[in-house]
């Protein structure tokens, strides 16, 4: 199967998680955008989704879900998204696309986050994928600077905004030994909008696309 074969496949499986009568969170990526084109199928079942970015937002109006904003959805009875990387204990890296700000912000109001991916992003430890840090544009050098005295190698997404109008460092070589502690010692520097470690609040339930089917971790 392909990579996006098996994307397609967890996308299926994460319908399980949707609660009829429900506000839904939807992620952003392709496999989020697979999930998203399953969840036309059942459209008539939910009361609407709260989107983690202007892509997906449009992709859900698109197939003609409601799309609320999450100041006026309240508490979310899940959320679904796809992840650069997990570790076993769903301690996730997130941002590949971006979006790890409202990726965050609508996983943390959400009751389960359901995260979907294919087999290549389980790994034993977190880091091989270049960790995205959102900030502010003009602290980008200050911020980087300090990334660099804990060990990272920052690179910044030249020509990429993110879509609350900040930038994206892609921290390469961090240690991420302890994936909470460093989640919240990074955003304390000031200029940092949010990482894209998800290990403060993780996942709640894996499935993994495998050649052998959906495995679910939870
Ligand atoms: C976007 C994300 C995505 O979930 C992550 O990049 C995985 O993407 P894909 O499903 O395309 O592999 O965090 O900001």
């Amino acid at each position: 199967m392909t990579q996006d074969e098996l994307k397609k496949m967890v996308a299926e499986a994460a319908l399980e998680y949707v609660i009829p009568g429900t506000i839904i969170g939807i992620g952003t990526g392709s496999t989020a955008n697979h999930f998203i084109d399953c969840l036309a199928g059942i459209k008539g079942r939910i009361d609407g989704a709260v989107a983690s970015s202007n892509a997906s937002a449009e992709r859900l109006a698109a197939h003609g879900i409601r799309v609320l904003d999450l100041n006026s959805a309240g508490e979310l009875s899940v959320y679904v998204d796809g992840a650069d990387e997990s570790n076993h204990h769903l301690h996730l890296i997130k941002g590949g696309g971006g979006a790890l700000t409202r990726e965050k912000i609508v996983a943390a109001c959400a009751d389960k986050f359901v995260c979907i991916a294919d087999s290549s992003k389980l790994v034993d430890v977190l880091g091989a994928f270049p960790l995205p840090v959102e900030v502010i544009p003009m602290a980008r050098s200050m911020v980087a600077r300090e990334l660099v005295k804990r060990g990272g190698q920052p690179v910044w997404r030249e020509g990429f905004v993110t879509d609350n109008g900040n930038d994206i460092l892609d921290v390469h070589n961090l240690d991420i030994m302890e994936p909470a502690r460093l989640e919240q010692d990074l955003n304390n520097i000031p200029g940092v909008v949010t990482n894209g470690l998800f290990a403060l609040r993780p996942a709640d339930v894996l499935l993994l696309g495998t050649e052998d089917g959906v495995k679910k971790i939870t």
